[in-house]
């Protein structure tokens, strides 16, 4: 699929707490919005496409005269972008020249599980301090290759770093990039493509005054704790917005229609999306792929990790026009996301068409086992704090509290406490079919999912299909600081 690419060279409804930064932030709408360079395979055979990405310290310019070390994929951030075909099998062998393990995770990939970025399947660096590894999983030095079947439809994923307890922080400092799966029937829907098909990751970060991400942090290289202090543990909250890498950036557009992939990256913030002109966006993706039907959206509620693939009608504008999109979770400063400015005319060929994909509707009839799952604080304590917990575990390696069966589809109810909660589960994709009592997923859930929202006493109820392989995953809490704090557990498919 062809999508824009150039060089990159150069408690607001949250569960968290901010930390202000010690350097000054930028003024709002100077920079110019990123686009991450797509990756180009190193070869291609008759089956397989071939990436190599080493991981390794970056330098990015985000604040004027400061630079900031960014951890990244191929030293940027976002990663560069990987495109693959359905169908077609995609190997990714990632080096890592960072000091720490790192784990890679393909967010939303039907994925083997041995190359599915399980906390303990680590990646050691060559050299230096590998950290603590006792965990019994399968670590291998300085490189590895992962396996993608990309068995699954057209859809917004994404890949990070999974390492137990140091997820926040190293995300945090970078290891976050997009990978999407391209097929032919999308490709037939006459969607804007090419140059109007972008991919926006929203982060939420705070500066040192040296330009450094701040992160309240133990050092990952060094210790045994996880990675984030008492006072932060429930969340991260940066006071500077990135897409793409740019704080609070400027994209010019055309008269056109636009489609924008939107990736909340952030560890601990929850974004409600809003344009100022109030045209709205024009939804026809979720997280795992695209909607039976486009549906009209004023704002955007997205939680981290969800994926809103959304068209933007700049059609009714004149040249000059500025939209800017705002975040109305936010306060001074995260109120604000990015601009829009309508520089140039354009004839569209671009559609969006009224059916969109065929969508298997899972039925209650299907269920043949049913689990209910507490996301909540308590239960465990570690290191003088007490820990997020699943049904009152902490993660451990070892500990597995569901055993589907290959091919079943299951009906989980999850209930969250204390504050919100992202469920994500790997592998396995569901639907809402109901949430807080109705008997409904709400506008915001429609279609396939891997991550919904809890808010504090909330409640979803999934239904789930576990399909493609036998293997122990994890589900967990998509705030980072949650995850690392033990908010996760295994599940096996057997
Ligand atoms: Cu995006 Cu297990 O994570
Ligand atoms: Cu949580």
């Amino acid at each position: 699929c062809g999508i824009g690419s150039e060089s990159n060279n150069s408690a607001q409804g949250s569960a968290g707490r901010v930390l202000d930064s010690e350097a000054p932030l930028p003024e709002a709408f100077r920079a110019r919005l990123p686009i991450p360079p797509v990756l180009d395979p190193v070869r291609r055979d008759e089956m397989t496409d071939y990436y190599e990405i080493t991981q390794k310290v970056g330098q990015a310019s985000i604040l004027a005269g400061l630079t900031t070390e960014v951890w990244g994929y191929n030293g940027i951030l976002p990663g560069p972008t990987l495109v693959s075909r359905r169908g077609r099998r995609t190997v990714v062998t990632h080096n890592n020249e960072l000091p720490v393990p790192v784990s890679v995770h393909l967010h939303g990939g039907k994925t083997a599980p041995e190359h599915d970025g399980y906390p303990t399947d680590l990646i050691l660096p060559v050299a230096g301090d590998v950290g603590h590894t006792g965990h019994g999983g399968t670590s291998v030095i300085g490189s590895r290759d992962y396996v993608y079947e990309m068995d699954q439809p057209a859809a917004t994923l994404w890949y990070h770093d999974h390492r137990m307890d140091f997820t926040g922080p190293q995300v945090y400092k970078g290891l976050a990039g997009f990978h999407l799966v391209c097929d032919d029937h999308e490709e037939s829907l006459g969607l804007p493509s090419g140059d109007s098909d972008i991919p926006l990751m929203i982060l939420d970060r705070s500066f040192a005054a040296d330009g450094s991400f701040l992160y309240p942090s133990v050092d990952p290289t060094l210790t045994e704790t996880p990675g984030v202090s008492a006072d932060y543990m429930s969340g991260v909250l940066g006071d500077c917005i990135l897409v793409n890498g740019a704080p609070w950036p400027v994209l010019e557009v055309s008269n056109t229609k636009y489609r924008f992939r939107i990736l909340n990256g952030s560890n601990a913030r929850r974004y409600q999306l809003r344009l100022d002109d109030g045209t709205g966006f024009i939804q026809i993706g979720s997280d795992m792929g695209l909607l039976a039907a486009p549906i009209e959206h004023d704002a955007i509620d997205i939680a981290q990790a969800e994926r809103f693939d959304v068209i933007i009608d700049f059609s009714r504008h004149q040249i000059g026009d500025e939209i800017t999109m705002v975040n109305d979770r936010g306060r001074v400063g995260t109120s604000q996301v990015m601009r829009f400015v309508v520089s140039h005319e354009e004839t569209d060929t671009s559609t969006v068409p009224d059916r969109l994909a065929d969508i298997e509707v899972l039925s209650e009839n299907d269920v043949t086992v049913e689990r209910e799952f507490v996301f909540a604080r308590g239960g465990a304590q570690a290191h003088g704090m007490t820990l997020w917990t699943v049904n009152g575990e902490p993660f451990s390696p070892d500990t597995v509290l569901a055993r589907p069966k290959l091919g079943a589809v299951e009906k989980w109810t999850i209930r969250g406490q204390n504050v919100e909660h992202p469920f994500h589960i790997h592998l396995a994709p569901f639907q809402v079919i109901g949430r807080d009592g109705n008997d409904d997923p709400g506008r915001y859930n429609q279609g396939w999912k891997d991550t919904v929202n809890l808010d504090n006493g909330g409640r979803a109820e999934l239904l789930i299909r576990f399909d493609g392989y036998r293997g122990k995953y994890v589900f967990h809490c998509h705030n980072l600081e949650h995850e690392d704090m033990m908010m996760m557990a295994n599940f096996e498919v057997v």
